[in-house]
């Protein structure tokens, strides 16, 4: 029996069959740790930072929102239930059944997909958004996938959105996996500017971790 032609392919599917042995790497550590049962950054606890983007003082107006490397949901949740329409997307298919629990048990409608938030052209997410989330996705990406990130979100960002996004600083945890290049990089504001043409940083907040952290905002030119 032959292979199934692109065409005749799943979107998972497609993914899985373009991804490179760096990126097989990530996938598979991303997996071992959703394995366990709860990974560490699994808490439950949605950040301050989006809380008071959300709730705080000058408060965004609900509008779109997508949250790239949702996990297990409890953000994109969180958003839904503030009045947001949430779209999320994971690389690892049992957090996004995980995810699907959560949002049902708390009653609410979020989008919730399997698939790569460097390849969003292969998952049916147009927006146009008003906010993009990313609590520690893009800092795991490897270096290689972050322009494509990049391009996906500024293809589907409405004038004058918001990406806020959490990452560690360069060299957070050693390297202890070389062949990815992501890990040792973290993400710095330089980096950011560079890939995000058409997007001003705003704001960079150091975060709390005991290793540099920092939440990052940029906002899409109107
Ligand atoms: C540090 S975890 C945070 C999860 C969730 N936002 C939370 O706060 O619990 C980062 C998430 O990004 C996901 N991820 C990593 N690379 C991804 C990619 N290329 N596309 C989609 N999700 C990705 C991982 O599977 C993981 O669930």
């Amino acid at each position: 029996m032959g292979q199934p032609d692109a065409s005749q392919r799943s979107e998972p599917e497609l993914a899985l069959a373009q991804r490179d042995p760096e990126e097989e790497s990530v996938h598979r550590a991303l997996e071992g740790y959703y394995r366990t049962g709860k990974p560490p950054w699994d808490t439950g606890v949605t950040p301050p930072e989006l809380v008071e983007l959300v709730e705080g003082r000058g408060a965004l107006p609900p509008g779109r929102a997508l949250e790239l490397g949702c996990g297990t949901g409890t953000n994109a949740t969180y958003l839904a239930r503030h009045g947001w329409e949430v779209a999320a997307v994971d690389l690892i298919d049992s957090a996004v059944d995980q995810a699907r629990e959560k949002a049902a048990a708390a009653g609410v409608a979020v989008r919730l997909l399997h698939g790569d938030a460097t390849r969003l052209d292969e998952l049916d997410v147009p927006g146009p958004f008003d906010l993009f989330f990313d609590l520690n996705c893009y800092c795991g990406i490897p270096l290689h996938r972050r322009d494509a990130y990049a391009a996906g979100l500024t293809h589907r960002a409405a004038p004058g959105a918001r990406l806020l996004m959490f990452g560690y600083g360069p060299e957070p945890l050693g390297n202890p996996m070389p062949e990815v290049t992501s890990w040792a990089a973290g993400v710095t504001a330089d980096e950011l500017r560079a890939r995000f043409p058409g997007w001003a940083l705003i704001d960079v907040t150091p975060g709390t971790n005991s290793v540099p952290t920092f939440w990052f905002t940029l906002r899409r030119d109107a």
